[in-house]
């Protein structure tokens, strides 16, 4: 059975806003919101960052310090904003890492004030080593933790304790915790103990089923106990740059509101078909309105508007949804629409300026078909189009493909070893794109 929480009368909740946040974030009253998190991704006006994984590495071509004035500047009037939603009684907790911590933490003590910081909670995990690094593995990340009372706050200790050891439990008596310190004398909390600020948790694996394909999923035990710790039930939970809505999810599992916002229509299909599939909450604006289910506002298209747009409209929001780079000259692109530049081909130093992006030489190829019906003449151009160009992987979007096209695109592969993704506006639209794609 699905919980759900009443329904805010302040604000609504169990909301997915599809839109820059700091143009939806006005819609939301002041002091409205109880608990904040935001994960943003260090260089955020790049959509293709989200689907492609971890560009930040390689992002050399752009100056280290203009990009962190580019970041604060960024982050500056959303944290001013989402301050202001903030109760009085509120928490704000901010996911970073080590590109902009430091500055991420002096920009938030001149927003909240510096008697209004908590925690700096490091979240260390493990993965893979690289062969051949000179520097420790960079295996952390950091989450400032600020109330916007430097009095009053909530803190539910109960609800993340951590169960004591056998062994401590057998040396120690129970008691009041921080009653006591002396070993064998020293007095605990029956229920265990209260986390320290680091937080070992794996990241969300993926060999998992937790894992939904978005590379910046954040894992639900880390969201659960800051959800759990700093807000109670029927509060609400607000994430403004939300992803797959890891923070939306575990606000659900835990009977409180919600409202989640982001950029990218792709993440906010992801995390709609998140909130149905895993926490059983039906879509429907009818059933949210009595009170039920849940709905995304402002999906900024639709299949059927998609239809209608001038072609070469069409041509650049599939291009440009898929992260690419769309063709300039809109005559005679010889088969290709758009590029798309995976960051692992992003090279170290090239001094190259974005907007010269021409010099790369990895590049995907996207042809792109205002059609139904994409047939096997339509794949043969875009095979020559890729030998020509020497490309080993390609992209093919259409609202539907008939059974030759797709049949003629696995022969491809068996002959010349080269790959071409066929994907539909829905796919694009809906869910599965994210998955496609890594
Ligand atoms: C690092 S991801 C968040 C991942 C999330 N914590 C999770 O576990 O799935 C950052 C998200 O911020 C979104 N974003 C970037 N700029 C934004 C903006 N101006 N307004 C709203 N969302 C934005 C991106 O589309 C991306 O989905």
């Amino acid at each position: 059975m699905t919980k759900t929480a009443r329904p805010s009368k302040l604000v609504d909740t169990r909301i997915i806003l599809c839109g820059d946040n700091l143009e939806q974030l006005p819609k939301i009253p002041n002091e409205s919101v109880d608990l904040i998190y935001i994960d943003p991704p260090f260089n955020s006006n790049r959509n293709y960052e989200v689907f492609w994984g971890e560009a930040r590495e390689k992002r050399s071509f752009e100056d280290r310090h203009a990009s962190t004035q580019a970041y604060l500047d960024f982050m500056r009037p959303r944290c001013v904003e989402l301050h202001r939603v903030l109760r009085p009684e509120g928490s704000f907790f901010f996911h970073c890492d080590w590109h902009a911590s430091h500055y991420v933490k002096v920009m938030l003590d001149q927003i909240f004030g510096e008697s209004h910081f908590r925690n700096e909670i490091v979240w260390c995990y493990t993965g893979p080593g690289s062969p051949g690094i000179k520097q420790f593995l960079r295996k952390h990340d950091v989450i400032f933790w600020y109330s916007k009372s430097s009095t009053k706050w909530t803190f539910n200790a109960d609800a993340v304790r951590i169960p004591h050891h056998e062994k401590t439990k057998a040396n120690y008596k129970p008691g009041l915790e921080g009653s006591g310190f002396m070993e064998a004398d020293h007095v605990i909390h029956e229920s265990g103990k209260v986390p320290e600020d680091w937080w070992n948790i794996a990241i969300a694996p993926r060999s998992k089923q937790e894992y939904l394909g978005y590379p910046t999923q954040k894992p639900l035990k880390l969201l659960d106990r800051i959800v759990r710790a700093a807000s109670n039930e029927n509060d609400i939970v607000l994430d403004a740059f939300c992803g797959c809505g890891t923070a939306l999810r575990a606000a659900q599992d835990t009977n409180r509101q919600w409202i989640g916002i982001d950029i990218s229509p792709t993440a906010c299909r992801v995390m709609a078909k998140r909130l149905r599939d895993e926490c059983g909450l039906p879509e429907n604006e009818k059933l949210w309105l009595s009170g039920r289910g849940f709905i995304v506002r402002d999906l900024p298209w639709t299949e059927e508007k998609l239809r209608k747009i001038p072609p070469f409209e069409f041509e650049n929001w599939a291009v440009i949804a898929l992260g690419g780079i769309p063709n300039k000259a809109q005559v005679g692109d010889m088969g290709i629409d758009g590029r798309i530049y995976p960051i692992s081909s992003m090279p170290q130093s090239s001094g190259k300026a974005a907007g010269e992006l021409d010099f790369m030489d990895v590049w995907y190829p996207v042809q792109v078909k205002q059609m139904d019906k994409v047939g096997r003449p339509d794949i043969d151009k875009f095979e020559a189009a890729m030998m020509r160009e020497r490309r080993t992987k390609g992209f093919f979007i259409a609202f539907d493909f008939t059974s030759e096209a797709l049949r003629e695109i696995d022969q491809f592969f068996r002959r010349e070893h080269r790959i071409i993704i066929p994907l539909t506006v829905r796919e694009i639209l809906e869910d599965s794109l994210a998955k496609k794609l890594v």
